[in-house]
């Protein structure tokens, strides 16, 4: 059960205050484009609210892995054009996140002004969670809001030390995220399922291990499912197996066993004996008849009925990860059919449906369903952690 958090309805007036807020601004680009804007169209709610408000909104974030180096390719002044037409105000840059350059600029906005303040990592101390450059971010802001659940995972400066130094409020997507998370896994309606899809097992261990305990049902898909197959004898051919995790997909049957979870693996999978789009080879069959010389790329329609039906008894469910190959047609149908069911029945009121992690947006996305699932998490690594049934200590230390 997730401990309350402050959110901006807390915060009361902040006219001519300084609020620091951190936002995730780490996103794809080529050419100088930014190529998925959603993660700066995220931080929209937080920011126009507070300039509205007439706050003084500084923004602190990350912009790729420069450890602790000043590399002008990972300079957010290059973010700041492409946020400002999200945002459809003017933003101001600010070349760094301390000292007298930042405290000048911040002491000369007027309310209601928006400024991004140069990449956080830049400095070292910010990956070592140091308390001094926790200390000169807090100095220049009377509040710290953070609306970065996708970096809510780390333990850095701007992320959690200086949450412990300003008074901290989650921001409006922070806000949204958690409260959907705790629908999904704090306090469900049961029964829950999770889909764990996804190449292999070997990434998503303590995310099994973590819902095997806490769900209903456990459907398993992608080239992890084969290693669960594999466990169980079925003799899968060249397909993608991790062979020396067998004992660990049988240790997590075993937990699911005991505490009554049943495990979905499939009855029926789509093979081929090269990885191509539409391949001669295509064919559908049992597990049980996969050739030596064939690959499982995606599980099969009856398989994908028997889920259906599964999902239609639910009442929640956590996706992370596609069940097939789903990049290389035909090896997307399993992915886009139970998709296109959970978005059916989300619609119809029956599911409470959450779903994260970068491949399965793209999967949604291509399935033509983001948007009639109840919540679909933009983080990557922050969302799996949380799956995982870790506590990120960027939202534990909003919570205190
Ligand atoms: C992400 O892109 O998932 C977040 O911005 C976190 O970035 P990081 O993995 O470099 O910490």
């Amino acid at each position: 059960m997730m401990t309350a958090f402050k959110t901006l309805d807390d915060i009361g007036d902040v006219h001519g205050k300084r609020v620091l807020v951190r936002v995730d601004l780490n996103v794809p680009m080529q050419d100088g484009a930014v190529t998925d804007d959603t993660r700066l169209r995220a931080t929209l709610p937080t920011v126009t609210e507070l300039a509205d408000k007439g706050a003084i909104v500084l923004l602190l974030a990350h912009f790729g892995r420069p450890k602790g180096a000043k590399r002008p390719d990972m300079s957010l002044s290059i973010v700041t054009r492409p946020y400002e037409q999200v945002l459809g105000r003017t933003v101001g840059f600010i070349g760094d996140c301390v000292g007298d350059l930042a405290t000048q600029y911040v002491g000369m906005m007027q309310p209601g002004a928006v400024a991004i303040l140069e990449n956080t990592r830049f400095h070292a101390g910010e990956e070592k969670n140091d308390l001094e450059l926790a200390k000169g971010m807090a100095a220049i802001g009377d509040y710290y809001v953070n609306d970065a659940f996708s970096a809510a995972h780390r333990a850095h400066a701007s992320t959690e030390g200086i949450a412990h130094l300003l008074p901290g409020f989650a921001g409006r997507a922070m806000e949204k995220e958690l409260n959907a998370l705790e629908q999904a896994l704090g306090n469900p309606e049961r029964p829950v399922a999770a889909v764990v899809g996804g190449a292999k097992v070997s990434t998503k261990l303590d995310v099994l291990h973590n819902l095997v305990g806490q769900v209903d049902h456990l459907i398993i898909g992608g080239g992890m499912a084969n290693t669960f197959l594999a466990a169980r004898g079925v003799k899968v051919g060249k397909s993608l197996c991790e062979h020396d995790l067998a004992p660990t997909a049988e240790a997590i049957m075993e937990a699911a066993d005991k505490a009554n979870c049943t495990v979905h693996l499939p009855y029926d999978v789509v093979v081929a004996k090269e990885f191509a789009a539409n391949p001669p080879s295509l064919r559908t069959c049992n597990v049980h008849e996969v050739a030596e010389d064939e690959m499982i790329l995606d599980i099969g329609p009856a398989a994908v009925e028997a889920l259906a039906d599964a999902l239609k008894n639910c009442r929640t469910l956590v996706w992370n990860g596609p069940l097939g190959a789903f990049e290389t047609p035909p090896f997307d149908a399993a992915t886009v059919a139970l998709a296109r069911t959970a978005a059916a029945l989300t619609q119809e009121g029956s599911l409470v449906s959450v779903a994260g992690g970068g491949d399965t947006v793209a999967a949604l996305n291509h399935a033509g369903v983001a948007d009639d699932f109840t919540f679909v998490s933009t983080a990557g690594g922050a969302f799996l952690e949380w799956m995982e049934g870790k506590e990120l200590p960027g939202v534990k230390a909003l919570q205190h």
